[in-house]
């Protein structure tokens, strides 16, 4: 063993004889987070409250309720509900009594567990949010971390299309509250449930529409050759992959339903939601896009996804209807739709358009004093307007003028305050705007 300089013999001894007091001598640790996993600085905190306090905002304005739960699940319900692709992502372990447990990669099997322990209970429909955080072992790609936290609105009980309107409606107006112009972003949507149509009519069985959408997911990841070997290996022949590839040249709605019957429920549903987004007056941001297919396999009918109009980055949220969830978990049958919507992305996008810098708002007032004896005014200055409700930044330790104002102007406070000994005699002081350096005087003693 190599031993470091001018390393005592008697340490060496005693931690050869094994002794638990004696600190191991350590290899230099990584200062680095597991990969795939995040640190938040105070500087990616304001990045990640802009985005959660938005979440939030918009989830209330709409009338939704928060719930929560374990970030630890029972591995055989995400094995079974999840997506194919995010059940080979989980991380799973066993507890000390043997329970297969994961840390959960999305909401939603948790919640459908949770509508259906209490289904007789509730009042229909339900409209629920929270901010998960989730896990998946991803490969690790620009927007793809192996951890993130996730915003889930999910409207469980009502089968109109009023329950995805309001839903995309929502997630827009969380994204104005983020700063994100109108022109940055686009909702792509389309219908499960056409698609299965399409498929049916071009002669493609319904057991093989799983696989199909599954593969055809995979359009832009993966190249089209081996989509049409993975359709293969699934039973379709060459003419029928072709039709399944032909599909995804359909541009317009119009087209669509050109192909589909003219009774079409599916076609119907995306009109209905496309005039209802009108109403809401977020038609702007939506188009039909026959690729969004979405790789998870409980969606049933009309899907979703987001994404930065000029499509440099991955989805900023995605979502749909999933009206069998419940059901396959045991519960009760409830039509249900759902969106899910990252932080990852959507502040790689707000960055990009807005800079780095747009999220460190300014606000409050900091307080420094210039010797000790000023501390009693100082602390008692900032206790009244913390009690006017100002948030106030109090210097813990006496300095230099040009010290205290050195750090105030690379803080994040709008004033600063800066008493000494003459201040206190005359029981003012100035309160300085750190950007105009206009000055307004304050009283240190309230009267
Ligand atoms: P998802 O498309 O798998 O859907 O994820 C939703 C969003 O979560 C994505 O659009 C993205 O913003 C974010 N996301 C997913 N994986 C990662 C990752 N590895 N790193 C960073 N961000 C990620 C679901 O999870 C569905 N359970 C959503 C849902 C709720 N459907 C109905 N209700």
């Amino acid at each position: 063993m190599m031993r470091a300089q001018g390393q005592n013999d008697a340490a060496t001894q005693t931690h050869d004889n094994l002794n638990p007091l004696t600190p191991e001598p350590l290899n230099p640790l990584s200062f680095d987070p597991p990969r795939g996993m995040r640190d938040f600085y105070p500087e990616d905190m304001v990045w990640r409250n802009r985005v959660f306090d938005a979440w939030r905002q918009a989830a209330v304005a709409h009338g939704f309720q928060p719930y929560d739960a374990c970030v630890v699940e029972n591995l055989a319900l995400l094995q079974r509900k999840s997506g194919e692709e995010v059940s080979q992502q989980i991380y799973h372990f066993e507890d000390k009594s043997g329970r297969k447990l994961a840390l959960r990669p999305e909401m939603t099997p948790t919640l459908a567990r949770m509508i259906a322990a209490r289904q007789g209970q509730l009042t229909f429909p339900v409209k629920w949010f929270t901010t998960a955080q989730c896990f998946r072992y991803e490969r690790m790609t620009r927007g793809r971390k192996r951890e993130h936290y996730q915003w889930n609105m999910d409207i469980i009980g009502e089968e109109s299309v009023s329950a995805e309107a309001e839903l995309l409606a929502a997630a827009a107006a969380s994204l104005k509250a983020m700063g994100m112009p109108d022109a940055g972003y686009r909702i792509h949507v389309n219908n499960r449930a056409l698609l299965a149509e399409l498929l049916a009519s071009s002669g493609i069985a319904a057991q093989y529409h799983a696989a199909v959408f599954l593969a055809l997911d995979k359009r832009g990841k993966i190249s089209d050759d081996e989509i049409a070997a993975l359709l293969a290996t699934e039973g379709l022949d060459a003419e029928a992959t072709r039709k399944a590839f032909d599909l995804l040249a359909v541009q317009t709605l119009d087209q669509a339903a050109a192909r589909a019957a003219p009774d079409s429920v599916a076609v119907k549903a995306l009109r209905d939601l496309f005039a209802l987004a009108e109403i809401y007056g977020i038609a702007d941001r939506l188009v039909f896009d026959m690729s969004v297919i979405r790789g998870l396999a409980y969606y049933t009918g009309i899907v979703f996804e987001a994404f930065d109009a000029e499509r440099k980055f991955r989805a900023i949220f995605g979502g749909g209807r999933y009206d069998s969830l419940l059901t396959s978990i045991g519960g009760a049958p409830t039509p249900a739709v759902g969106l899910g919507f990252g932080d990852v992305v959507v502040v790689e996008v707000l960055k990009d358009l807005l800079g780095d810098a747009a999220a460190t708002g300014k606000h409050g007032v900091v307080i420094g004093y210039m010797f000790p004896e000023q501390r009693e005014a100082a602390t008692r200055l900032a206790c009244r307007l913390r009690d006017g409700n100002e948030l106030v930044n109090l210097m813990l330790a006496a300095q230099k003028p040009k010290k205290f104002f050195e750090r105030a102007s690379v803080s994040t406070a709008v004033d600063a305050i800066f008493i000494g000994p003459d201040d206190v005699t005359r029981g003012t002081a100035k309160r300085k705007n750190l950007a105009t350096r206009e000055e307004r005087d304050v009283a240190l003693y309230s009267v």
